[in-house]
């Protein structure tokens, strides 16, 4: 008797600028999923973060089921109307398509899906966030299901004591390899810390191979087969009994990390946990902002939510997220605070190249040193 979480997001216009998705837009979505329920879904929750909708929607028919994401999708058609009446900006942003194809992947909207058999008590935490990309999940993930000295149940459950799966995806090569913790916890590492490749889609516990996380890994950037935009994410995690308690879920953001986003999606900063009110990024367009909301699911049904990160706990990751975002807009357009031309959003750099390709002059005297001239040791070549 399995049940589904399907989370499906998109960005179909801002109030003003980039800032938030007015309540306008929220009621023409729930309008929509309304109608649905007992015909496709069975339970609903609409929520922002920023200038993007999340739709949290329960349901029996599996996941990348047509209809459900063709509900999702003419949801944000509606949306996207009143946005263009409302000369919202970005108006349809995140629609790339003109038309819905059976699947919202590859057409623009995030999307993170898990079925399970629903447990005695199934606690799940929903985090979305805006201002950053799919990536901004490696290091909380990477704590949450492999790092002991946050989860401790890592070590005091014998039902975790084997360890998780994680499922990396190779978003430039579009391959994917699966790794198990703690055995190839390095391994893990070398990949998860390389923001520019890889990303956490899920994670999976040993034991059994149940499903514990599903992140909406997919970046519009890459997808759309030009640079779009980023994907602001959200994720699914399952708590209690056999994976991380809720405390252990939401203890990764207690110390705000720095993630690729903020202002034109084309520079690093902290991302700041916060309750569902202060899911309103103004300054800089940021910092990113993540919201966590718990809930039962209950015979399919979503009982809450409980708005995780408004809790006064992380009233100093807030501060310490606010100290980190000043002394890194200090560098301006200098990295570290410019994101790599790689990982850029929006960027002109290109255009001054090329503006500036006549002038640049060849530099004397290093003639000999050609391409390839240069060979960096391997540290095993050192002797
Ligand atoms: P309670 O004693 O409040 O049920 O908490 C138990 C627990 O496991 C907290 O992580
Ligand atoms: P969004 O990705 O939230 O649409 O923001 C884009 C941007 O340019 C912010 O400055
Ligand atoms: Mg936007
Ligand atoms: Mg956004
Ligand atoms: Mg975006
Ligand atoms: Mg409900």
């Amino acid at each position: 008797n399995k049940v589904t979480i399907s989370v499906i997001k998109a960005d179909v216009g801002g109030l003003c600028g980039h800032t938030l998705a007015p309540d306008e837009l929220l009621e023409a979505c729930e309008a929509v999923l309304e109608e649905a329920v007992d015909e496709i879904i069975l339970d609903y929750y609409v929520t922002r973060c920023g200038d993007d909708i999340d739709l949290i929607m329960s349901h029996k028919l599996g996941c990348d089921n047509e209809k459900v994401h063709g509900l999702a999708w003419k949801a944000f058609e509606e949306a996207t109307k009143i946005a263009k009446e409302l000369k919202l900006y970005g108006a349809g942003q995140d629609l790339l398509s003109d038309s819905f194809s059976g699947n919202v992947r590859g057409m623009g909207p995030g999307c993170a899906e898990m079925e399970f058999v629903e447990r005695k008590s199934e606690p799940i935490v929903v985090f979305c966030c805006d201002k950053t990309d799919p990536t901004a999940f490696n290091y909380p993930l990477f704590k949450m299901f492999a790092d002991p000295f946050n989860t401790a149940g890592l070590v005091f459950d014998p039902s975790m004591i084997s360890g998780f799966r994680f499922e990396v995806h190779d978003v430039v090569g579009h391959k994917k390899v699966f790794l198990d913790t703690p055995e190839e916890m390095y391994m893990l590492l070398a990949l998860i810390g390389d923001y520019e490749k890889y990303a956490i889609k899920r994670v999976y516990r040993r034991r059994d191979n149940e499903i514990a996380a599903v992140v909406s890994t997919e970046k519009l950037n890459y997808i759309a087969g030009e640079y779009v935009g980023k994907d602001d994410p959200v994720a699914i995690v399952r708590a209690q009994s056999g994976f991380p308690a809720v405390g252990e879920v939401l203890e990764p953001f207690a110390n705000p990390h720095f993630v690729p986003g903020w202002m034109r999606g084309s520079h690093w900063g902290p991302i700041m946990p916060v309750g569902e009110e202060d899911a309103t990024p103004t300054r800089f367009d940021g910092p990113a902002r993540v919201i966590a909301l718990g809930f039962q699911v209950c015979d399919g049904m979503l009982i809450g939510p409980n708005d995780l990160f408004a809790d006064r706990g992380f009233d100093k990751a807030r501060e310490k997220a606010l100290e980190m975002a000043d002394i890194i807009r200090r560098m301006g357009p200098f990295q570290p605070h410019r994101l790599p031309a790689t990982m850029m959003e929006y960027t002109t750099v290109p255009k001054v190249l090329e503006a500036l390709e006549d002038r640049f002059i060849p530099l004397e005297g290093l003639e000999l040193i050609e391409e390839g001239g240069i060979t960096r040791k391997d540290r095993g070549d050192v002797e």
